[in-house]
């Protein structure tokens, strides 16, 4: 069975967890460090061949993808197609047998996602699943894989599963990447960084208090807005979901590259904006979208990094600053979901909703 060829659990790709580093990344000072997924090891030089690598998912998962389409692209310059699960079945897109399709579910359940792997099956397509559930219909129907061990996901919103699976995908485009010499040391500092992720973690974590308070402050918005661009578009668009979904704000994501093409004709002082300006490549083009937008008179909240010199001039122009570790560009979405997750957290139960149960949603969307 195509289960017995996933990863097994203990040596899948573990989530941010002390037992990570057992897994296979030393901590900074040992030996030189290495990325092991069980799971996909008999499949990497497959992998490696292929025409391309298409993610296929739903929802947050999708998210996650988008953050995978760049670390693969970064670390193992290989191309890379990121679909949502129903719109590719709407279109019937080509598969070809020498592509990898990667199935990325927390429940591994999705209909639409389940749907699109049967049909990359039929066309010959190595199929790849990444999911939270053991012994789920897409972990046992994918020919190889990784699994979370994020644990059981209480809540309806996904939560702890994206971020685990940005580790995960991120382990996996580091060890197709492998084989860059001049991709080493970047590779290298990905691996310590992944390894210091649950310090890290633990450390944004403390922003619970100074969440409550921001939330306190946005709980009436009509809309809420987020900007981000580069590895943290993605952010933009989970952070947006978590809010519309949980505390059932109209919320946006929104691609900060694309701001002038239409977003900004809503800006004005009533429209509170967060914009995720942490120190990565993008740094220098987010601090011009907080310049354009302050011009235009905008509420603005700064998810930026402790230590950020550049950011603190807005501070003193009316501005909120959110102050989150740094850790390397690929592993910065981890770090920044984290407050906004406790951000649409505190604006649900301020608001008056169930956090864990939202309104006309179910955990697992297992009908077309
Ligand atoms: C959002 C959320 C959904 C799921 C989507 C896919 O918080 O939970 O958007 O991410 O329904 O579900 P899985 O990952 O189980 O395929």
């Amino acid at each position: 069975a195509a289960a017995a060829a996933t990863a097994a659990p203990d040596k899948a790709a573990a989530p941010a967890s002390a037992g990570f580093m057992e897994e296979g990344i030393p901590a900074a000072g040992e030996s030189e460090p290495f990325i092991k997924l069980g799971g996909l090891s008999d499949h990497v030089e497959g992998i490696l061949r292929c025409r391309r690598i298409v993610f296929i998912a739903c929802g947050t998962s999708y998210h996650a993808c988008l953050v995978a389409r760049k670390t693969l692209e970064e670390f193992a310059a290989m191309p890379v197609v990121v679909e949502l699960a129903g719109d590719f079945m709407d279109r019937e897109a080509p598969v070809f047998r020498d592509d990898t399709c990667v199935f990325v579910s927390q429940s591994g359940e999705t209909a639409d996602t389940l749907r699109a792997l049967e049909y990359a099956k039929a066309k010959g397509a190595l199929c790849v699943g990444i999911t939270n559930t053991v012994g789920s219909a897409i972990s046992n129907a994918t020919h190889c894989g990784v699994h979370l061990n994020a644990g059981f996901e209480i809540g309806v919103a996904s939560t702890k599963a994206y971020t685990s699976q940005i580790v995960a995908l991120t382990m996996m485009a580091l060890l197709l990447g492998a084989d860059s010499r001049a991709k080493m040391p970047k590779r290298i500092a990905a691996m310590r960084a992944l390894a210091r992720l649950p310090d890290d973690a633990r450390e944004v974590l403390e922003l619970d208090a100074s969440m409550h308070k921001l939330a306190e402050q946005l709980k009436d918005a009509q809309s809420l807005i987020f900007f981000g661009r580069g590895y943290n578009f993605s952010t933009a668009l989970e952070a947006a979901l978590k809010v519309k979904e949980v505390a059932l704000i109209h919320s946006e994501g929104i691609n900060a590259g694309e701001m002038k093409h239409g977003p900004l004709a809503l800006v004005d002082e009533n429209l509170p904006i967060v914009v995720i300006a942490t120190q990565d490549a993008m740094h220098r083009k987010m601090e011009s979208v907080i310049q354009q937008l302050l011009a235009r008179s905008a509420k603005l909240v700064i998810l930026c990094n402790t230590g950020d010199d550049a950011m603190t001039q807005f501070e003193g122009r009316g501005c909120t600053l959110i102050r989150v570790p740094r850790t390397v560009d690929a592993l910065q979405p981890i770090i920044n979901i984290i407050p906004l997750q406790l951000l649409s957290y505190h604006l649900t139960t301020l608001r008056g909703f169930n956090v864990d149960q939202p309104r006309n949603l179910a955990k697992s969307v297992t009908v077309t």
